[in-house]
């Protein structure tokens, strides 16, 4: 049987408005997308769905909802469809020197280990829902600059993950406009970033790419996940789009990710009222962040 997207011409696909989605269609894109990414959609988002749905279905002449649930539910092509779709519907807006709050507790971290410590064993960090890399590069270029403080060499290794390939490869590329250095500190672009062959982008210098390694990661699948004995668990801005519960049940995970007296920070009012056996809220007002205490034994 043809399906609704063979049944267009391709002159007259641009211009179809999409139907409202049904309610029982809208609840079965609820459930999948609570399911596979943890993206809540309350009803009152159904217009949000609609129009990210509508403009990629339109983008493949596919007319019907249901056609396209089913067309993300089928095999390596609708893995491949269903990746495109993630990464409309999930927001991917960061900066370089995002939370300088946050950064200050990490600096402070590092700078405080006892210098044996850092020697002995490379501290090891991991952005969570990096997006395009600014994340991850910040924390590169915040631990190469801690690092020329203490007088050691670049004895550190970051990773960053996210669900969105598209981000993901716009990190590997590492080439940003010049708009998204502006909030880098002071002398950060020129000591890290050429200018491109493109008028207007920076390309960032090897010494700081070499040190962050990207892999695609769902954070609802954090179990397969090899990441383990992390210094530092940097998350912010993602845990946002999750119910409460789910917030809660991922950031048990990173904590067993962490080694003790590992720190974890998180964006600002990201869990409230809550606490952790394992972890201890960090005396801080301007970030949120724990340490992993030591084991029991
Ligand atoms: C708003 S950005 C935050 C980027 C960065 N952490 C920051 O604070 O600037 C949110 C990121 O979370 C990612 N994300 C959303 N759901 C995810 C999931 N289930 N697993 C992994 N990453 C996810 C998105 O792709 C996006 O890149």
């Amino acid at each position: 049987m043809a399906d609704s997207s063979e049944k267009l011409s391709s002159t007259t696909w641009t211009l179809t408005t999409m139907p409202p989605i049904e309610e029982a269609t809208f609840k079965k894109w609820q459930d999948l997308l609570e399911d596979r990414i943890g993206l809540s959609l309350p009803a009152h988002r159904k217009s949000f769905l609609q129009t990210s749905l509508g403009s990629r279905m339109r983008e493949i002449g596919c007319l019907s909802y249901e056609d396209y649930y089913s067309r993300v539910n089928s095999g390596t092509k609708g893995l491949i469809e269903w990746s495109v779709l993630v990464d409309r519907l999930t927001v991917q807006e960061t900066r370089f020197y995002r939370d300088i709050d946050a950064l200050d507790l990490v600096k402070d971290y590092v700078l405080t280990r006892p210098i044996e410590q850092l020697k002995k064993t490379p501290i090891e960090a991991w952005s969570v829902g990096c997006s395009s890399g600014e994340e991850p590069y910040s924390l590169a270029m915040l631990l190469t600059e801690c690092m020329n403080t203490l007088g050691l060499r670049n004895y550190f290794g970051i990773t960053g993950t996210d669900i969105s390939k598209p981000a993901l490869e716009k990190a590997r590329a590492g080439v940003y406009p010049s708009r998204k250095l502006v909030t880098l500190e002071a002398g950060l672009k020129e000591k890290y970033f050429d200018p491109h062959e493109k008028p207007g982008f920076f390309v960032l210098k090897k010494v700081i790419k070499e040190r962050v390694g990207l892999s695609r990661v769902n954070i609802l699948e954090l179990g397969n996940a090899p990441m383990h004995g992390m210094n530092i668990i940097y998350c912010q801005n993602v845990l946002i789009y999750f119910r409460k519960w789910r917030r809660k049940e991922i950031i048990s995970r990173l904590a067993e990710r962490l080694v003790p007296g590992g720190l974890l920070i998180l964006g600002q009012g990201e869990i409230v009222d809550w606490e952790h056996p394992d972890l201890q809220r960090v005396k801080n007002d301007k970030a949120l962040a724990f340490i992993r205490r030591p084991d029991k034994n």
